[in-house]
């Protein structure tokens, strides 16, 4: 080993070529997304399994927050979690009593909502190797797994979705976020979780309205990545939008599966890049909720961002009229709007409010405009400008359509 005093005098003077220590490392990560029938009912080992999936002789810590939408349509739930820890007590162990947190995005606009989970979390003597079960919708996922994600670092999370779009979507990502300072989203981490648990039976108890929407999501995707999903989704869209619970765990099943494979395979899981193709028909979509004050459920939103993306795809040469037809079938024979007043309103020069969504698309991502488009149903394709004019030719189609239909 070299003394201190020769190392000071290998120094390099300050006229030298600055000296650079290069970090490098990359980490794996992995976590399954498993799907089940009932995962608190005390037979059903799903999720001691999950919990142990690493080290299956312990008895493992585990604090339970519930999203309290859910407590409400299925008063049993809290009792049940009791229930199924006394039966798997030899693997898992309720550190305090399950906490209720209000659903939707109050959870994620409180201000102090991530303050009193990360004080629970102190107080129940949580470490990074003891769990965190998060029962809910996104909105609650986002907000709980944000509270973990910072309480020593990160805590090992399972999150249990209980909409549509928590199972295909939200839920089985690697992000989580509370809204601050007016902003959606301004605070969060990427944290893949330690395991997700998609049960089906909490679809349940969601409104029709609600189990439809999020099957927007399933549309973008196969858009995107998938045509043959896309072709079995136009087989299947009544039976969606009825609801029969096979077709739509099969579309949630797809849905969950692309999005890992994007995340997986796209060579940028937390999203350095300027390119967002999960986002496509989005940038319409998140202004559409602001303008409607959230009348639009994000999915409802996001099926007229695709509508509008697509015409516009028409539009700008990308797609043909065909495709354009297919995709409107198949958004309507879902139960999916394709249009809302809110994209006829514009500013005092007359310029849609909806375009407003272009800037603070790129403001929330960063780097260059990116915008997916269509290029064929199944082929996603990146663009960096939007034409005003040929967007206003495409909302005029959209409108039009909507009046005749
Ligand atoms: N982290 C991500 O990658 C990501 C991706 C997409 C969306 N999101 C976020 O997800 C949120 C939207 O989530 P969402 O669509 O799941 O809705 P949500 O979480 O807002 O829930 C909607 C309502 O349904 C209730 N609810 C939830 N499950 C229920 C059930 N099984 N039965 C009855 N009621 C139930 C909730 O209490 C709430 O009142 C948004 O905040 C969005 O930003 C996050
Ligand atoms: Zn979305």
């Amino acid at each position: 080993m070299k003394a201190l005093s020769q190392l000071e005098l290998e120094r390099p003077a300050l006229a030298d070529p600055p000296s650079v220590l290069l970090q490098r490392f990359t980490a794996s990560f992995e976590y399954p997304v498993i799907f089940t029938d009932g995962v608190f009912a005390p037979e059903n080992a799903t999720l001691a399994d999950a919990l142990g999936r690493l080290e299956p002789a312990r008895s493992h810590r585990a604090f339970v927050v519930v999203d309290d939408g859910v407590a409400a349509a299925r008063p049993r739930l809290l009792a049940e979690i009791a229930a199924y820890a006394r039966a798997h007590q030899a693997r898992l162990r309720l550190v305090a009593e399950p906490v209720l947190v209000p659903g939707g995005e109050a959870a994620k606009n409180d201000p102090d909502a991530v303050a009193r989970l990360q004080a629970r979390f102190h107080e129940a003597s949580l470490d990074r190797h003891s769990f965190v079960v998060i029962v809910g919708g996104g909105a609650v996922l986002d907000m709980a797994g944000y509270a973990a994600a910072t309480t020593h670092r990160g805590l090992r999370v399972v999150r249990i979705p209980t909409t549509v779009l928590g199972q295909n979507d939200s839920g089985v990502g690697v992000k989580n976020g509370v809204n601050a300072l007016g902003t959606k989203n301004l605070f969060g981490t990427f944290a893949p979780p330690f395991a997700v648990v998609n049960d089906r039976r909490f679809l349940e108890t969601l409104s029709p309205r609600d189990r439809i929407e999020g099957m927007a999501e399933a549309v973008k995707v196969a858009l995107i990545r998938d045509r043959p999903f896309f072709e079995w989704l136009e087989a299947n869209a009544g039976r969606i939008a009825s609801c029969d619970p096979t077709a739509m765990e099969l579309s949630i099943r797809r849905c969950a599966e692309l999005h890992l494979a994007h995340i997986a395979g796209s060579g940028d899981p937390f999203e350095a890049g300027s390119a967002r193709p999960l986002d496509f028909g989005h940038w319409a979509a998140h202004k559409l909720e602001t303008l409607t004050a959230h009348a639009l459920r994000h999915g409802e939103a996001v099926a007229v961002g695709i509508a509008l993306d697509s015409r516009y795809s028409v539009e700008t040469g990308l797609l043909d009229e065909d495709s354009l037809e297919r995709i409107c079938a198949v958004l309507g024979a879902l139960g999916l709007p394709l249009w809302d007043d809110a994209l006829s309103r514009a500013d005092e020069s007359g310029r849609p409010l909806v375009l407003r969504g272009l800037q603070e698309f790129r403001e929330h991502l960063g780097g260059e405009l990116t915008v997916t488009l269509l290029g064929g149903i199944g082929r996603g394709v990146e663009v960096h400008e939007i034409h005003a004019e040929a967007l206003g030719r495409a909302l005029a189609w959209l409108r039009a359509r909507a009046a005749r239909t």
